[in-house]
């Protein structure tokens, strides 16, 4: 069996950090959401993996390289153009053959992993598909899934406005070599793409055993700043907390704390979960909950909770609580110390600062 990866896309709905930065190598608990999916593919037994670039295809072949890292060969398939989920498979054709294969969304997050999955549709040879689906709150804003009353999929479409059921589905596929012939048999949406769940839905028609896969846990798609957040939180709770870097006397750090080699903890209280990047320096401040401060990062004076920090930016003598915030790299927020008193800021495009 064979991964599929999509790292192509543009990430607006991630704008202004993803002006500049592939969307997929946004860190969550200090790991880019990409080496996630590398990871639970290999960890179901894979080792062969095809990764879809677009625009930001130099980064993600700079961060991922060959993949011997992980123990995976990656080969990369270069997309010109994101015209959609099943165009991503009809250009992998070469890379895929007639192999059975997982695809799986570059920005999907999920708790558990996907061995069980992989298990099951290698144990079920005559299956063309399995899709995973879980119930969310919004489905207007996935592909949804209509089933009969014996599980069976009846029908799926895509980000519809009066939803048929509560049933989305997750970015996580698994297909036969047939799918190539459904992404040759359909027509671009409206919004101009192939879409993965028409062709999903071409199988059905035609007659091709697709399967459902109800997931339980948790499911996030990062696509947009509170689900990165929110995404972050939920992996920080089930990190194993570390201590690798120095805490001074005058620090409190509780046990769900990770601090990586190099970082440095100075007169702060740091509440986890959390974790503090290498070659951080937290001094006389407050980190809460929730946060993922990446390296090489300096805060001090401040008070951060529920945040994503990332690499190279400096927090200084803010005196009311960043919350909620995801900062991107390289930013300053300073605020002078001497009068006259006033916050220094330094934002790219389309940058978003709430200030009390
Ligand atoms: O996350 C689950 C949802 O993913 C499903 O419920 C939907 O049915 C499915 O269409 C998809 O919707 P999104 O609108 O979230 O897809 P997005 O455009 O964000 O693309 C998902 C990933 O695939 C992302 O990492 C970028 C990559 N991509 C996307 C397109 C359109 C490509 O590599 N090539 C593309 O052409």
């Amino acid at each position: 069996m064979k991964g599929l990866i999509l790292s192509g896309g543009k990430g607006t709905r991630l704008y202004p950090l993803t002006y500049t930065r592939a969307k997929q190598l946004i860190p969550v608990a200090n790991k880019p959401v990409l080496f996630r999916v590398i990871e639970a593919i290999r960890d179901a037994g894979i080792t062969e993996i095809g990764i879809v670039i677009g625009d930001t295809g130099d980064q993600i072949r700079e961060a991922v390289g060959n993949g011997r890292r992980w123990g995976i060969k990656a080969t990369y398939i270069e997309q010109p153009k994101p015209l959609g989920l099943a165009h991503a498979v009809k250009i992998s054709r070469d890379f895929l053959g007639d192999d059975r294969f997982v695809m799986f969304l570059g920005d999907n997050v999920i708790q558990g992993g996907i061995t069980k999955l992989v298990q099951e549709f290698s144990d079920h040879p005559e299956w063309n598909s399995q899709i995973v689906l879980t119930q969310v709150d919004h489905p207007e804003e996935y592909g949804v899934a209509e089933l009969d009353e014996e599980g069976k999929i009846v029908r799926l479409i895509e980000k519809p406005s009066e939803p048929p059921s509560n049933l989305a589905l997750v970015g996580i596929y698994m297909f036969d070599h047939h799918i190539f012939e459904a992404t040759d048999a359909i027509e671009p949406s409206q919004r101009g793409e192939l879409e993965i769940t028409d062709a999903i839905q071409w199988l059905v028609d035609n007659g091709y055993i697709v399967y459902p896969y109800i997931h339980t846990g948790w499911w996030i798609d990062t696509g947009r700043p509170g689900d990165m957040l929110d995404a972050n939180s939920l992996v920080l709770e089930e990190l194993e907390p570390k201590i690798e870097g120095y805490v001074d006397r005058d620090s409190e750090v509780d046990s769900r704390v990770t601090i990586e080699r190099g970082a440095e903890i100075i007169n702060s209280v740091v509440r986890g979960p959390t974790i503090i990047g290498h070659d951080t320096r937290i001094i006389n401040s407050y980190i809460g909950p929730f946060t993922s401060i990446y390296h090489h990062v300096t805060i001090e004076n401040s008070e951060l909770e529920r945040c994503i920090v990332l690499e190279h930016s400096v927090i200084e003598n803010i005196p009311s609580r960043i919350q909620d915030s995801l900062i991107g790299r390289h930013v300053t927020i300073s605020r002078s110390p001497i009068k006259p008193k006033a916050l220094k800021m330094t934002l790219g495009d389309h940058s978003k600062v709430g200030i009390l």
